[in-house]
């Protein structure tokens, strides 16, 4: 899909009289055709408008706009969202009125965010004639970005960059604290960045839900910059609202558009704090400086599972009688090796969501099953989470009290010694106790996140 650039916002906020001041008091925003008493339109450019927020019952996002270049590419967009299984509704007279474009979709994002895709917004070529000799770095980059809250990131991210074209530019862990919303209890989650042009970023991908109030996030107007000799930013004399901006080399990265006390958690970097470099001078004196603190760059999930999915190994279920039902209980498993043979340990990686593994681990012994190529139905089993993961698969009590699986090339009877932190896993090592080889026959293997057979 052929997405160019973020072109407009539509809010809709309780306090319309806040932002009115902020967008054009300390932003330098300029007001555009069609504000009412009701309505802020604002220009940041030769758009007609890049803002409209509205007043309303809540604070929230009502639509997210981006462009594509023109007519047919708006039809491509359609016909590949639809065949993707997005709703489409192509928009009214009325709307295309009201936004000034010619042509637009409505869709909504795995989020439940509302976007609009359209093409042809109207310019307007008369002089900006910003408060402060301000402009806007928009053009082919469009408007700043935007976050919006996804609660399932993956499914999100999937939508974003294989849907609508998007490319992944950086990925940074939250802490939990950092997302009171979070569905499940994880270390971190990851926060994504992307963008359909030059621009480092257009979208931010929160993880989790926002508070009511906070449903638009926050989103850059487009890195104000000022021009010529002008005044600088300041609070009217006399005005109710007194923020008094920072020049803008002192600004932060983006420019939060909704004020209030609550700020968005903005960057959070993890670890020690590093020393600035010496080359970045004193505080305010390097460009680095002006982006706020460095963040790691990270490698986005999706690159280290098609790089490090290239490494095959072989598959196997890691089993036991839960403790107190006698029930069996069990996962599949490929991050299996054997790591020592004085003393004799295996090792194992376990995902800290599993819900298995707490049982496993407070039986403190299972059986290592490594599965054979027509073992696939119960890796597929056992590889997932739920109830009855053990119903269609042949299994038997072992003398120690683990759970074997019937079929399996070779059995490895544990005892757990050691359980590790490791980033959203745990090491585990575990002690032989017994084993013996089963069945004849070759491996199932896993490769590139597919089930492999190979030649032996
Ligand atoms: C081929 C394959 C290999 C897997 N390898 C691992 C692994 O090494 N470690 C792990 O924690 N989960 C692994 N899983 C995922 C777990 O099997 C899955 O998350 C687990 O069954 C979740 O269920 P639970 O909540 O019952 O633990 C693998 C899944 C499949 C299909």
């Amino acid at each position: 899909m052929d997405i160019r650039a973020l072109g407009y916002l539509r809010l809709e906020t309780t306090t319309l009289d806040e932002w009115r001041r902020y967008a054009l008091d300390v932003l330098g925003m300029v007001e555009a055709t069609g504000t009412t008493e009701d309505t802020l339109c604002l220009r940041l450019d030769d758009r007609a408008h890049r803002l409209v927020i509205q007043a309303g019952e809540s604070d929230r996002l009502l639509a997210a706009g981006w462009e594509v270049a023109n007519a047919a590419a708006l039809a491509r967009a359609a016909e590949e969202l639809e065949e993707a299984g997005v709703a489409v509704k192509t928009a009214d007279p009325a709307e295309l009125a009201e936004r000034r474009v010619q042509g637009l979709i409505h869709v909504t994002d795995p989020g439940g965010n509302p976007l609009e895709i359209y093409w042809g917004q109207a310019q307007d070529h008369t002089a900006l004639g910003t408060p402060y000799g301000n402009r806007f770095v928009t053009g082919d980059l469009g408007l700043g970005h935007v976050v919006l809250p996804v609660p399932d990131i993956e499914a999100a991210l999937d939508f974003y960059e294989n849907l609508l074209g998007f490319q992944l530019r950086d990925s940074m862990k939250l802490p939990p604290q950092a997302v009171p919303t979070a569905t499940e209890q994880r270390d971190f989650h990851w926060m994504h960045f992307l963008s359909p042009n030059r621009r480092h970023h257009s979208l931010g991908l929160y993880p989790g839900a926002l508070p009511p109030r906070h449903r638009a996030l926050h989103g850059g107007a487009g890195d104000p910059r000022r021009r010529g000799p002008g005044p600088r930013p300041h609070a009217r004399r006399g005005h109710p609202h007194r923020v008094q901006p920072r020049p803008p080399h002192q600004r932060p990265h983006g420019v939060l558009l909704r004020p209030g006390p609550r700020r968005f958690p903005g960057r959070v970097r993890l670890g020690r704090p590093r020393r600035r470099p010496r080359h970045l001078g004193r505080e305010g004196d390097h460009r680095r400086q002006l982006l706020g603190p460095p963040v790691e760059r990270l490698i986005p999930p999706s690159e280290f599972r098609d790089v490090l999915g290239r490494f095959a190994s072989g598959i196997t279920v890691v089993a036991t009688l839960d403790a107190d039902s006698a029930e069996p209980v069990g996962f599949a498993c490929q991050s299996f090796a054997s790591l020592s043979l004085d003393p004799p340990l295996v090792m194992l990686a376990v995902g800290k969501n599993s819900t298995s593994w707490p049982r496993i681990e407070r039986s403190g012994r299972f059986c290592v099953n490594i599965l054979a190529e027509d073992q696939r139905a119960t890796c597929a089993a056992l590889g997932r989470s739920g109830p009855d993961k053990f119903a269609g698969v042949p299994w038997s009590v072992g003398e120690r009290g683990t759970v074997r699986v019937d079929g399996a090339l070779a059995h490895v009877e544990c005892e757990l010694d050691a359980v590790y932190e490791a980033g959203d896993h745990h090491l585990v090592t575990a002690q032989v106790v017994a084993l013996d080889a089963g069945e004849d026959g070759r491996p199932l293997l896993f490769f590139r996140s597919r089930y492999a057979v190979g030649a032996f």
